[in-house]
């Protein structure tokens, strides 16, 4: 097995990067992405980005500050699918935070589903701890282009940021 190191830098994700996202959903879910830079433009909502050397996105996310008042809610975070695992996650939750203290507050919020029991060991790991169930549903498009509606419950999580 052959191993190499990257280096990887934390940016705001911006517009042109869209195109290069393709692995982080459907293309309902890319424009979803549009929308939140938008927000971001605002100040509504931080979105990063984490790229590799040729500064192109392998990992996305959001911390959202208007969810609830006082707390950066974590969402929408993506690993490229080939590069999960070797602690891309980790970087990208651990630079939301930093954006979160930036602003001046102390806590970190997200909601994992119950089918993502991997999703939850990290976030466990890194500190989270669940505090309160809720349902959630959106809709999903498949690749034929058609929406299914997904319902879910969710794990509510939260960490206090030093
Ligand atoms: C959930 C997600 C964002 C986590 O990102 P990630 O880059 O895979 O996370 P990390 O690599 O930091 O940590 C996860 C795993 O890698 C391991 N790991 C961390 N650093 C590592 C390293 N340097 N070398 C090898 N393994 C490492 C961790 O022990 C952990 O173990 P696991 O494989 O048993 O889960 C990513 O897997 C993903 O995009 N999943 C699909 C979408 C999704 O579920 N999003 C979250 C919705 S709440």
């Amino acid at each position: 097995m052959a191993s190499v190191e990257l280096s990887l830098t934390v940016r705001d994700l911006v517009h042109a990067d869209l195109a290069s996202c393709g692995w982080a959903g459907s293309a309902r879910h890319l424009a979803g992405m549009a929308v939140q830079l938008d927000r971001a433009r605002r100040g509504d909502v931080d979105y990063l980005a984490v790229c590799a050397s040729a500064d192109i996105p392998v990992a996305k996310g959001g911390v959202d500050y208007r969810v609830k008042g006082g707390v950066g809610t974590l969402w929408q975070l993506a690993v490229h699918p080939a590069l999960q695992s070797c602690g891309i996650g980790t970087v990208l939750i651990e630079a939301a935070e930093q954006r979160i203290v930036s602003r001046g507050l102390r806590q970190a919020e997200l909601d994992v589903e119950d089918s993502n029991p991997r999703a939850r060991a990290l976030y466990e790991r890194l500190g989270y701890v669940a505090y309160d169930r809720r349902p959630d549903a959106w809709d999903e498009q498949a690749p034929d282009g058609t929406l299914r509606r997904h319902e879910t419950m969710c794990t509510v999580m939260r960490k206090e940021l030093s």
